[in-house]
């Protein structure tokens, strides 16, 4: 497919790829012709959007395979569903399998992509605000295995992605300030210039404005893009991109998951912030600003007293998969937008955080 104008191209270990993004018409007049194409979708997309977003894809239903999403299904044995379904239907090595759902359906089908016939080519369409704005692209496929969250995966980009958004009108709201987690997020670790934006744009976000969320996801992707193509395999750079994760994982295991992932990397983010000040190296103007004006306005899931609880949060910080050290590991916003991977987090200092932060809410 050649590309367009506007396409966001991404280099790759892989070769090169493309997010495409488009607004109007439904997405599979926009779709390549493939040969031997099976489409996975979100059931639950598939119910909103089969007249809309999605038109036309009901007279293919034989090459239509819905998946019933949620955390729990993101296994091997999903995995294998799929891989039953695909030979079924005699399917090849010149089989595209075309994703279209969130997070969710993006790493069962980039798994299933991955390793069937050792690789096939799969394009992906997200429906969900974090996975435009976020996971689309960086090549990561993972699913859980026990109570381990995404302990398997392997790295296999899509050969295109496109972005419509047209989907995200039929969002839950949870949903989309889940997302919008991950937006300030990358602004943030884009720099001074790309947070500013953000908080100009902030209102016109929490109104779910839809130019407004375009040119979010647009500049969310832009920022993300820059850090995995210096970093695709997560050795070095890309790793400040688990900012807010660090205590956000925590938050979010604490509190068994009451807490939405991506409102639990924004209260990461401010314990982050508190750590960072107190360790002076984020001035107590600058914490206070990002957290008055860009973080807390988006915080509607306040964490309850389980999920700051101090030794939930440090027992799950203990096992995070990015520690390397004895002590805990954080990545910090610091003066001047640098990030920071600290390596050296003591508990005291964690819990001193998530006191404060309980005061604060
Ligand atoms: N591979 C990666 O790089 C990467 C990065 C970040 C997160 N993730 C994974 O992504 C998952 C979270 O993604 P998510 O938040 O998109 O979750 P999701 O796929 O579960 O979608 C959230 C909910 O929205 C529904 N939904 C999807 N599109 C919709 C639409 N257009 N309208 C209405 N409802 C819709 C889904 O059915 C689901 O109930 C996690 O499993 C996480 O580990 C992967
Ligand atoms: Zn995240």
């Amino acid at each position: 497919v050649p590309l367009s104008d506007d396409d966001l191209v991404v280099r790759s270990l892989f070769g090169e790829y493309a997010a495409h993004f488009c607004d109007a018409g439904p997405l599979p007049e926009q779709l390549p012709a493939a040969a031997q194409a099976l489409y996975v979708v979100d059931e639950r997309v598939w119910q909103l959007h089969r007249d809309h977003c999605l038109r036309g894809l009901d007279d293919r239903q034989d090459e239509v395979v819905l998946l019933p999403i949620s955390e729990e299904r993101k296994t091997l044995a999903t995995a294998e569903e799929l891989y039953a379904a695909i030979t079924q239907r005699q399917a090849k090595r010149d089989t595209t399998l075309v994703s279209i759902g969130g997070g969710i359906t993006q790493d069962i089908t980039g798994f299933v992509a991955s390793t069937l016939y050792r690789g096939v080519t799969w394009i992906y369409a997200p429906t969900t605000l974090l996975a435009q704005a976020d996971s689309c692209i960086g090549s990561k496929t993972s699913l859980n295995w026990g109570r381990f969250k995404n302990l398997i995966g392997t790295m296999y980009p899509p050969r295109r992605v496109y972005v419509h958004g047209g989907f995200l009108q039929t969002l839950s709201e949870a949903d989309h300030f889940s997302g919008l987690g991950e937006v300030v997020k990358l602004h943030l670790v884009g720099g001074a210039e790309t947070a500013a934006v953000l908080e100009a744009e902030l209102p016109a976000l929490l109104a779910r404005d839809r130019t407004a969320v375009a040119r979010a996801v647009r500049r969310s992707l832009l920022i993300k893009r820059d850090f995995i193509q210096e970093d695709e395999l997560d050795s070095g750079r890309r790793r400040v991109l688990n900012f807010g994760h660090c205590f956000g994982h925590a938050v979010e295991s604490a509190g068994d998951f009451s807490v939405p992932h991506g409102q639990a990397v924004l209260a990461g983010m401010i314990l982050a912030g508190l750590v960072a000040r107190a360790r002076g190296v984020l001035s107590v103007t600058l914490e206070g600003q990002l957290r008055e004006r860009l973080l807390r306005p988006l915080l509607t899931v306040l964490p309850d007293q389980r999920s700051l609880d101090p030794q939930g949060v440090v027992a799950a910080m203990r096992q995070d998969k990015k520690r390397t050290g004895p002590k805990l590991a954080l990545v910090m916003l610091c003066d001047d937008y640098r990030l920071e991977l600290a390596q050296d987090l003591e508990e005291a200092e964690a819990v001193a955080a998530l006191g404060e932060m309980r005061g604060l809410l």
